[in-house]
This record gives C-alpha cells, sequence and structure tokens, in this order.
C-alpha cells in the first residue's frame, strides 16, 4: 500500500499535485508516517479536553471538590500535552515540509531536461522557468491537507460524537445545522475554483506576454515602438487585475457567509440551551460542553472550508505549471535502447532517410542515401533551406526518428540512447548557444580539463587573441546569450569547445560564417589539425572553406544534387560550378 501512496518517480510523473507531492517525498517515508501519527495523536488529546471541561463544570455544581481538582488538572494536562506534541511535530513538519519543496523541484527539472528541441522551440524559457520554480509550492499543497484538513476532520467527527453523547436529538440537530452551512459553503467554493483557475491562467498568458516584451526589449527600442508595446503590457495588466477583483469579491462572499452563520449558530444554542439548563433538561457540564463543542464545529467548519478556498488557488497554480512541464516526451530513448560505444574511427551511412518537421508537411530530406568513410571529410553545400541543418539534427537525435536508418560503424542510432550519441558527437553551429556564466565556464560546461587542454583548444580557436583583452580575462562574464560577445567571437567559442570535447564525429554547420577572412583562415588550419583523426562533416556557403574536404555533397530540396571531390564536381558544370563561379572562383 505504502508502495501506491508513494509511486517512484517514474518517467511520467504525475500532474495530480497531491501524486506529484507524494512522489517527491519518496526518500522520507519515515519522516512522512511519524509527523502524521504524532499529528494523529495530537489533534485526538486536544478534542478530549472537552470531556474535563464537563467533568470540572458537573462536579462545580455538585461542589465535588476532589472532582473538580482532578478534572481541573485532566484538563490542563490534555492540553499541554497537545501543545508538546504539537511543537516535535512542528520540527518533523519542517524538516519534511522543506525536503518535499526541494525534491519537487529537482524532479520537475529533471524531467523538463527529457523534452526535446521541439519542446523548447513551441514553450518561452521563461515560462518553463516558473513553472518549474513554482513546483516548489507543492509541499504547502500537502501541508494544507495534512496540517488543515486532517485535523479540522477530526476535529469535527469527535466533536460530533460527543454532543451526541449528551443528548441525541440536541446532537443531530446541531449536525443537521451545520451540514447545511457546509453545503451552501461547498457550493460558493465551486464558482471559486472556476474563478481560481480562470484567473491562473490569464496569469500566466500576462507573465508570458510581459516576459517576451522585456527579452526583446531592445528590438522595440530600434523599431520605436516601446510605447505600443506598452499599452498591450497595460491592457494585459487590466485584464489580470479584472480577473483577481472577481475572484476576490467571491471569496470576500464566502468569508461574510461563514462569520453570519457562525453568530446565529452561537446565539440560538446560547438562547436554547439556557431554557434545556433552566427547565433542568441538561447539566451545567452539558451545557458548557456542548457551547464548547458548537464552537470547536464551528471554528473547524470555517477551516475546511477557508482550506478548500486558498487550496483550489495553490492546486490550480501547480496544476497549471505541472500541465506545462509534465507532459509525455515526444521520442523518447526506447526502452532497450543500448548505448554507442566507439572503438575505431567512426564511418557513418544514411540510408533511405526521409523526414518531415511536421506530419502532413512536404519533407525536408527526400529519400537521402550516403556513405561516409571513417576519417572521411565531408563538406555539405546547398542553398538556405535545402535541409542542411536538419541532417545533423537527425544525427543529434534531436527530433523524432526519420524514415531510413542511419548507422555509424554499421550500428543503427535508432536503437541506441541520445545520450551516448551526442557524446560521441562534438557540434559547432553558426549561432553559439552561451549560458550566462564565465568563459571559462562556457567553454568546460561544467567538464573536467587541465589548464594545458584549455590553453590547446584557446590557442587552436583563436580565442586567445580576444580574451586577452578582455579584462577578467576567462573569467569575465559573458552576459545574457552573449551578449558581451561579437557574433565571431561566440563562434570561436563554439569551436574551442568541440576541440576540447575531442569526439571522433565532428559536425560543424557554417561554424566560421561569423568570423572575418583573416580570423577564419587561422581556424580553418586548426580544424584541419582536428580533421586528421575524425570523421567530420562541414556544412559552409564559402567554398574556399572546404579546400580539406575529400568530397563535396551538394544538397538542393532535401536531395543529394551532385556529389565528388571539387574537382570532379567543377568538372560535371552543375550547381556546385555555378556556385563557384558565383563566389568569383571562391575567393569570396
Ligand atoms: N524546427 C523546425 N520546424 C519546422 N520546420 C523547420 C524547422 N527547422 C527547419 N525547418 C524547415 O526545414 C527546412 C530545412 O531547414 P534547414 O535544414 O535548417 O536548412 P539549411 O540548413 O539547409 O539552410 C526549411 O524549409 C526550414 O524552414
Ligand atoms: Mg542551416
Amino acid at each position: 500500500m505504502f508502495k501506491k501512496i508513494f509511486a517512484q518517480a517514474n518517467n511520467i510523473p504525475s500532474t495530480n499535485p497531491i501524486k506529484f507531492a507524494l512522489e517527491a517525498c519518496r526518500f522520507k517515508k519515515k519522516l512522512f508516517f511519524k509527523s502524521l501519527g504524532l499529528l494523529i495523536i495530537c489533534v485526538i488529546t486536544a478534542n478530549l479536553v472537552p470531556l474535563a471541561t464537563k467533568g470540572f463544570f458537573d462536579n462545580v455544581e455538585l461542589l465535588k471538590f476532589d472532582q473538580i481538582y482532578f478534572y481541573a488538572i485532566l484538563g490542563f494536562g490534555l492540553t499541554f500535552l497537545a501543545e508538546i506534541l504539537d511543537y516535535f511535530y512542528g520540527i518533523y513538519a519542517t524538516i519534511l515540509y522543506g525536503h518535499i519543496g526541494q525534491q519537487a523541484r529537482t524532479d520537475a527539472i529533471e524531467y523538463t531536461n527529457k523534452h526535446s528541441d521541439d519542446y523548447f522551440s513551441s514553450n518561452q524559457s521563461g515560462l518553463i522557468s516558473s513553472a518549474i520554480m513554482s513546483t516548489r509550492n507543492i509541499s504547502g499543497l500537502l501541508f494544507m491537507h495534512i496540517e488543515e484538513t486532517m485535523p479540522s476532520l477530526l476535529t469535527l467527527i469527535i466533536s460530533a460524537i460527543l454532543t451526541l453523547t449528551v443528548d441525541l436529538k440536541i446532537g443531530l440537530i446541531i449536525i443537521l445545522f451545520e451540514s447545511v452551512v457546509a453545503y451552501c459553503a461547498l457550493k460558493k467554493t465551486k464558482t471559486i475554483g472556476r474563478l481560481v483557475k480562470r484567473h491562473q491562467e490569464i496569469k500566466h498568458m500576462s507573465w508570458g506576454f510581459i516576459g517576451d516584451v522585456v527579452a526583446n526589449v531592445k528590438l522595440s527600442k530600434i523599431f520605436n515602438i516601446g510605447r505600443l508595446h506598452l499599452q498591450k503590457v497595460f491592457k494585459v495588466i487590466i485584464k489580470h487585475t479584472r480577473s483577481a477583483e472577481s475572484m476576490w469579491l467571491a471569496k470576500e462572499k464566502l468569508i461574510i457567509f461563514l462569520d453570519f452563520s457562525d453568530v446565529v449558530s452561537r446565539l440560538v444554542a446560547a438562547v436554547a440551551l439556557s431554557y434545556l439548563y433552566w427547565i433542568g433538561f441538561i447539566s451545567l457540564g452539558d451545557f458548557t460542553m456542548i457551547f464548547f463543542l458548537l464552537g470547536k464545529i464551528e471554528t473547524s467548519l470555517q477551516n475546511l472550508v477557508n482550506m478548500i478556498e486558498r487550496y483550489q488557488t495553490t492546486r490550480q497554480e501547480i496544476a497549471v505549471a505541472l500541465e506545462k512541464i509534465i507532459i509525455p516526451i515526444t521520442h523518447p530513448d526506447s526502452l532497450n535502447a543500448k548505448k554507442l560505444k566507439l572503438k575505431k574511427l567512426p564511418s557513418i551511412e544514411f540510408k533511405n532517410l526521409s523526414f518531415n518537421y511536421n506530419k502532413g508537411t512536404s519533407k525536408q530530406i527526400k529519400k537521402l542515401s550516403l556513405q561516409i568513410q571513417p576519417g572521411e571529410k565531408i563538406g555539405i553545400v546547398g542553398a538556405s533551406g535545402a535541409g542542411k541543418s536538419t541532417l545533423f539534427k537527425l544525427i543529434l537525435k534531436q527530433y523524432p526518428a526519420p524514415d531510413g536508418t542511419i548507422f555509424i560503424n554499421q550500428k543503427d542510432l535508432a536503437e541506441h540512447t541520445k545520450d551516448s550519441v551526442r557524446a560521441n558527437i562534438a557540434v559547432v553551429s553558426q549561432d553559439t548557444l552561451v549560458f550566462n556564466r564565465t568563459l571559462e565556464q562556457n567553454l568546460t560546461l561544467g567538464k573536467k580539463y587541465t589548464k594545458a587542454q584549455i590553453q590547446k583548444a584557446l590557442k587552436g580557436s583563436h580565442c586567445d587573441q580576444f580574451i586577452k583583452d578582455l579584462p577578467d580575462g576567462l573569467q569575465t562574464k559573458v552576459g545574457e546569450r552573449g551578449v558581451k560577445l561579437s557574433g565571431g567571437q561566440k563562434q570561436r567559442v563554439g569551436i574551442a569547445r568541440a576541440l576540447l570535447k575531442n569526439s571522433p564525429i565532428v559536425l560543424l554547420d557554417e561554424a566560421t560564417s561569423a568570423l572575418d577572412s583573416k580570423s577564419e583562415k587561422y581556424i580553418q588550419d586548426s580544424l584541419q589539425k582536428l580533421a586528421k583523426n575524425h570523421t567530420m562533416l562541414v556544412i559552409a556557403h564559402r567554398l574556399s572553406t572546404l579546400n580539406f574536404m575529400d568530397r563535396i555533397v551538394v544538397m538542393d530540396k532535401g536531395k543529394i544534387k551532385e556529389i565528388g571531390t571539387h574537382q570532379e564536381l567543377l568538372a560535371q558544370k552543375g550547381i556546385y560550378y555555378k556556385l563557384w563561379q558565383h563566389q568569383c572562383g571562391g575567393c569570396i
């Protein structure tokens, strides 16, 4: 049964916030049950106090002093014991809920990390990170159930039973009245639930909109559209405020209803119980106990309704967040996927490869076949949109498996894990992605390298030339998305990373396009050296950069149109020849 409650963090965590919280609790099961047990004992102890109160007042009426002392001490004793238990529960709960919040965020980040590129292209990064952070509130949600719902319900039940023991009819009248109050209050909380959900949706939409405006503030300034965007932001804020107002108004109405029912029930009970005591139907002890219990029932009911209302708000917030991140991974590794281990210089083969990003649209790669020998250097050229980068993405397994097969050393990539495939490949893309961290951290990406290795990579990528002019050298922070570096500098960082990684397969996607001709020539030399014991695929627009390639492939509309050495392709007088002519003999 415990295993069911605490589902192990499996491939797809639950989007139900409570189940997600219990999963996050899997490493602290003992503490969970200890604190729960302590709390139950504490609530039962506190709920026995009215019995002592009744005993006390009944004996006051009869002037039995020894009994009066006994019940007085019993009452204080029970209250004191409940306080001590509550103190220890508080210590356990602090540790437990801190852990749950921490584990929930870890689980959320871990799962989000598994999503494909498609997911990150379709969702704003700001919204994803705020969704991950809001999972910390999941512990508060569980806390509400355990620390508020459970004690209030237990108190309600015990108090109802105790009123019945005094007098069946009085007990039943009280239970009936409170049930009507509870029913009306619950109906109102349903309306609040709908308003809360709407408010959460509007809130997320406005966060996303404002995040987008902030992220692109430089664009707004250049095109002088800041004011236009501010007006839109203003409209979004107004919509957000209106939805908050209607939600708070509904909550306010509920509070007034509960307060009113509390006053009415106590007033009616005071008059009715006084009368019953006066005619001798009930004792003084019965009078005080029922009045005391009525107070407890009312307070518990109020706590429960308030809790449901607060619970709905937090639950909706977390549910919206979980629905954003806990969606099935679009193309996970197959269950029996193996690790790709390359023992010798790799060959690559594309066999009848076809692929499209969106089903139903025309294919971006069409029945493409190509065999690349171990250690071969292949240049890939073709017009923009020909499918060159898509081919790299398929080798890196960034998208769902294409039709046809990709082999590395005769091993089918579809049967191997993404991580192990990527571990064997170094990529330099046109647009180098950087963290807002130091240059050194951006180079090593958290892996351990010796100083000598780093220096060698910096020299090979010609990073050393610009790093020496930076105020803090390698420790300079590069800014958000690397704004403090030029396009060419970022590209050199990308090349340095590839040199450091030193993987058997190297993919260069217009890796030197942002460099000036002089730097490009120097880097070309380093890449040529790197190419010696690697299998290399190089996409380039400037044909002059492909002079060390063994063969060149010309792609057009997802197909290979020409293939051969530079000289062979020129002799064919086809697309490559025209491109070469266009680039004035390749001198651009
Ligand atoms: N993430 C994507 N989703 C949908 N279509 C895409 C995506 N990336 C690229 N494409 C489309 O695929 C085609 C090939 O793109 P790409 O491989 O980047 O071309 P190349 O690198 O040759 O310039 C283009 O028509 C492009 O619009
Ligand atoms: Mg491209």
